[in-house]
């Protein structure tokens, strides 16, 4: 045979090889592919079914400390309406509205007799009370697609000046999903009835947010919340409805 006939032999035999190797290699791709695909699936089906179980200790939270009854519907409708006002990209991932849900989730481990205590909290009861945040956290830690929902429960009690827990973050330190949370949950306790006192009317409750802007409030929150359109029609609303528990139902698909 000569030179060029056995050199052409030996690059037909290379490319065959080649070839038999590329397809092997794809086939292993392939298969790769489909292994992962089939991981992530599963990964997601166990963060569906984890955050389904938190959602419903945040509603064994609402049955253990009757004064948040509803709550939990009215300050996620609230707070949505204002992040629709303060950034349209933030109150379109749907984490956001799970935090708002799930801010109190950490009080499952706070006990009734504190929760419910009609008189002040002593010390000791604080520090358990001001704990639920954090408890909070570690609850969703596994969650890894929780998003801002994480800040909004681990921030919510967060104050503009400082002064709030549990990191005493100052100004835009605190998250922008707990900024917005901290209004919307402070308006709906000051317009709500407890047992030691009522509920402060419509347009009493907005001068105290104002009046707390730069202290409590971030500034620029409390004055968008001010803005929402209609948000005397939407305070009524939440305040008038009937069947909190379809409410609920409705909440948690859209
Ligand atoms: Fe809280």
């Amino acid at each position: 045979m000569d030179p060029a006939t056995r050199y052409l032999n030996q690059l037909e035999a290379a490319q065959r090889q080649l070839l038999t190797f590329a397809r092997e290699l794809n086939l292993l791709y392939q298969s790769e592919r489909g292994r992962a695909a089939e991981l992530e699936e599963a990964l997601r089906r166990l963060e569906e079914s984890y955050l389904d179980m938190v959602k419903t200790l945040a509603f064994v939270v609402e049955a253990k400390d009757p004064t948040t009854r509803a709550h939990l519907d009215r300050t996620h409708d609230y707070a949505t309406a204002l992040a629709q006002v303060v950034d349209a990209d933030l109150a379109a991932d749907a984490c956001l509205r799970y935090g708002f849900l799930l801010h109190d989730v950490g009080k499952v481990g706070v006990p009734e007799a504190i929760l419910n205590k009609p008189g002040p909290l002593d010390e000791e009861e604080w520090l358990i009370m001001r704990s639920h945040p954090e408890m909070g956290v570690q609850m969703v830690a596994g969650i890894k697609s929780l998003g801002p929902a994480v800040e909004v429960i681990r921030s919510h009690h967060e104050r503009w000046d400082g002064r709030g827990y549990p990191s005493g973050l100052v100004g835009e330190e605190i998250p922008l999903s707990a900024r917005i949370f901290s209004v919307c949950d402070a308006f709906d306790a000051m317009t709500s009835d407890r047992p030691y006192r009522r509920a402060l009317p419509f347009e009493h409750a907005l001068e105290q947010i104002v009046g707390g802007a730069g202290t409590q409030f971030d500034p620029a929150m409390a004055d968008a919340f001010v803005s929402i359109a209609d948000l005397e029609a939407l305070h009524a609303s939440l305040h008038t409805r009937v069947a909190p528990v379809a409410h609920r139902e409705r909440i948690l698909i859209r």
